[in-house]
């Protein structure tokens, strides 16, 4: 961190003209608003729009001016947002990666420009972590890990438990890391992954992939679906084959997003990992911090649980997204 302090350090006396006026304020008065450019993934999932929401309100809270892209899922849209943003000198930006690679090039940019990034959500694969000052997002490989852990204890006495597992955007953290994990978790059990593929995270490809898989398998016990939505895409493709979701073929899903959590309530889904997608009055926290060249940890990791379907029915009034 002392690394990327001396480096923010020897960019801002570089870069001090081009700071100075970081708020867009082209008179050269002083002005201490910060503006944030953020790069939102998309608008895949319910998830997602909790996030957008979330960072939206919290923003305005903090004061703090927001200039909001969404990348429609494609890391082309987000580069270009970046660099729009390093071109308008703004203050701080955050972005939550839509793939964890690729990203070197556009966060130089931004580093030599002296604008320091905060990556949100997601993380990026890259060996040079002074592109970044921190990350705040779930630890998506222990998410992986619970829902692996609950099969497993689920699974006791079954002869063998067959899975086909939904998986997320192709090359993103979540979709890498919770394969990951519960790869991890049920290793050496009874429990196989049978058929593994792509449903980006939206409930229409969960749904077609699911056709698909019933079509080629009828010898599924279990969906392992990376989120919600793609889970209740997949419930529908069950329901429509005839079959009862949360019995004949059981569920587990990640987010806990209200949808979901209704659906766990009545039965459809048989457990959820929880992602919390309510980051908006942390990251605007750190990026005050970031701004103020005040020292942040390199890692803020969100605390999340589980529910079954009765723990699901207990907190869904309450529940905010
Ligand atoms: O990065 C978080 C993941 O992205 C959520 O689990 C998923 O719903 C979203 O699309």
């Amino acid at each position: 961190m002392l690394r990327k302090l001396v480096a923010a350090a020897a960019a801002v006396s570089l870069f001090g003209a081009l700071t100075a006026c970081g708020s867009g304020d082209s008179s050269g008065a002083a002005d201490d608003t910060i503006t944030m450019g953020f790069a939102q993934v998309g608008a895949e999932s319910g998830w997602r729009t909790a996030n957008t929401k979330s960072v939206q309100e919290a923003a305005e809270r903090a004061g703090i001016e927001l200039k909001f892209s969404d990348a429609q899922q494609k890391q082309e849209n987000q580069i270009k947002a970046i660099r729009s943003f390093v071109q308008q000198r703004v203050d701080v930006i955050a972005f939550s990666p839509v793939v964890e690679t690729g990203w070197d090039t556009v966060l130089l940019e931004a580093q030599r420009a002296g604008i320091p990034v905060i990556l949100t959500d997601r993380s990026i694969d890259s060996d040079d972590t002074s592109l970044y000052e921190t990350f705040l997002g779930s630890d998506f490989v222990e998410e992986g890990r619970k829902a692996g852990a609950w099969l497993v204890e689920e699974s006791q006495g079954e002869s063998s438990v067959n899975v086909v597992e939904l998986e997320g955007t192709t090359g993103a953290a979540p979709a890498i890391d919770r394969h990951t994990g519960f790869a991890e978790a049920i290793a050496g059990s009874n429990i196989e992954i049978i058929a593994s593929q792509t449903g980006d995270f939206t409930r229409s490809g969960g749904k077609q992939v699911m056709e698909a898989f019933l079509k080629a398998h009828d010898d599924i016990d279990v969906v392992y679906s990376h989120n919600d939505d793609m889970g209740l895409g997949a419930i529908e493709a069950i329901e429509a084959a005839g079959l009862t979701p949360g019995e004949d073929i059981k569920l587990i899903t990640v987010d806990a997003v209200k949808d979901g959590m209704q659906a766990l309530a009545d039965g459809r889904i048989n457990f959820i990992v929880e992602c919390n997608p309510l980051l908006g009055d942390q990251l605007m926290e750190l990026a005050k911090k970031v701004v103020a060249g005040e020292e942040v940890p390199e890692r803020v990791v969100v605390e999340e649980t589980t529910f079954t379907q009765e723990q699901a029915a207990e907190v869904l009034p309450d529940r905010k997204y």
